[in-house]
């Protein structure tokens, strides 16, 4: 394996992938000419040229051929597939699989969808006929950036024929999804894998030992620190991270039937948690990963978030604490694929708001924000004494009054 300080500034516009002796250099794509005077959104991520920085999330939107054209005849960035596995035959769905969240404590169906909760497994396709479309796709767009999910066992042949088998397909990266938190753990794959580090080593080791193309490793929210088994996974060769994958939730209960949903049968599982209302977690998780990269991997490794995006200003926050890319999955399922339009558009206002012209003019801007509580204490003593205390909130817990509860709280927001 070559060495890793080679592969630079994933964000840089010269290929990495020029300078790898071992991974195959990503097929030439075509850029978005933007406008004069127009933010350009492009992005060239381990060498791989997108229009702009969004890209299908692995899931229901890039399950099949006819929904992958879909997405790159709308204008997305980028498609990651279905993750896929050797054997599909193993892989068996059950209906109903999803389960929604609204805003309204009732529940009304007027009421905005703000958590989305899955027990989808991963693609029950034959590999076969996935491998099939992902040529055809090609074929049809060779300019445009397709990335191929995978997910095996516990056992090396198995990864290493189906990275073989999945490069021939002409995909241009890799996302190895350790993180699907139900179903697969079962059967010692996905999560199970993101959350044993061990295990994650050894298993990111065969990978980076086999793959040609850039790889991403998916890693799951599931766990204690997630900047663990990231470091694992930069250490043991991949370019880049993802993250996050779904949140590990269990829905709800219906009140009538006191039966858990998604009801199968009057039965129910932990399922994963995705939309509006993981964006928070997402954000947090995204940081620690940004600042470990930033700090450990100094040479340059690429960060795809992911997690409730639903309009611009979402991936905006993404793109400023550091992320190259930004994925998008149950907003497609609940907007559909022209969302990305939106997308474009609100994050060029974004943009124009701040005279940013490129995404890089932003990326990681907000990253340097973040510190730890004793110094914010430590800088809000200062500030109070250089401006003779204008009182802002209150100064201590024993302050804190019955009437004024709620005004006291709200002096003590920030937006
Ligand atoms: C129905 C459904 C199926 C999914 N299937 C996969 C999958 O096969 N592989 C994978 O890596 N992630 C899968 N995900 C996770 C998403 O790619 C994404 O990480 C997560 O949903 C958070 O992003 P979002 O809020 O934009 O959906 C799935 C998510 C949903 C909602």
């Amino acid at each position: 394996m070559e060495s890793l300080t080679l592969r630079a500034s994933p964000s840089s516009t010269a290929s990495p992938l020029l300078r790898l002796p071992g991974r195959r250099r990503a097929a030439s794509v075509r850029v978005s000419a933007s406008g004069a005077g127009e933010p350009d959104l492009s992005v060239t991520v381990n060498g791989l040229k997108m229009p702009n920085p969004f890209v299908i999330g692995s899931g229901p939107p890039g399950t099949n051929y006819t929904v992958m054209k879909r997405a790159f005849d709308e204008g997305w960035g980028g498609v990651i597939a279905k993750t896929v596995s050797l054997d599909a035959g193993k892989v068996i769905n059950v209906t109903p699989r999803y389960a929604r969240l609204r805003a309204d404590p009732n529940g009304s169906t007027k009421s905005p969808i703000i958590g989305w909760q899955n027990i989808e497994l991963i693609s029950d396709r034959p590999l076969e006929t996935m491998l099939n479309e992902f040529k055809q796709l090609k074929k049809e767009y060779p300019d445009r950036i397709l990335i191929g999910s995978i997910m095996e066992e516990y056992n090396k042949a198995a990864w290493h024929e189906l990275i073989e088998r999945v490069e021939e397909s002409g995909v241009d990266a890799l996302e190895i999804n350790f993180s699907c938190p139900h179903g697969m753990p079962e059967r010692k794959m996905g999560a199970a894998v993101g959350q044993d580090c061990a295990l994650l080593e050894e298993v990111s080791g065969w990978i980076n030992e086999k793959a040609t193309v850039p790889v991403w490793s998916k890693m799951t929210p599931n766990i204690t620190d997630i900047t663990q088994p990231s470091r694992i996974a930069l250490k043991s060769g991949s370019e880049g991270i993802a993250a996050i994958n779904t949140i590990m939730s269990v829905m709800g209960i219906d009140l009538k039937t006191l039966r858990p949903e998604p009801c199968v049968e009057g039965y129910s599982t932990p399922g994963g948690y995705s939309a509006r209302a993981v964006h928070p977690i997402a954000l947090a998780k995204v940081m620690q990963i940004a600042r470990l990269i930033k700090e450990e991997f100094p040479e340059g490794r690429s960060l795809s978030a992911i997690g409730g995006v639903e309009t611009g200003n979402d991936a905006a926050e993404f793109i400023l604490l550091g992320a190259d890319t930004v994925q998008v999955c149950t907003g497609v399922m609940m907007h559909g694929y022209g969302l990305v339009k939106k997308l474009c558009t609100e994050l060029q206002d974004f943009m124009r708001m701040h005279d940013f012209t490129s995404i890089e003019d932003f990326r990681g801007a907000s990253l340097p924000y973040f510190t730890t509580h004793t110094d914010l204490v430590q800088r809000q003593k200062e500030a109070i004494k250089q401006r003779k205390a204008i009182r802002m909130g209150l100064q201590s817990d024993k302050d804190w009054t019955g009437d004024g509860f709620v005004k006291e709280t709200e002096s003590m927001v920030s937006n």
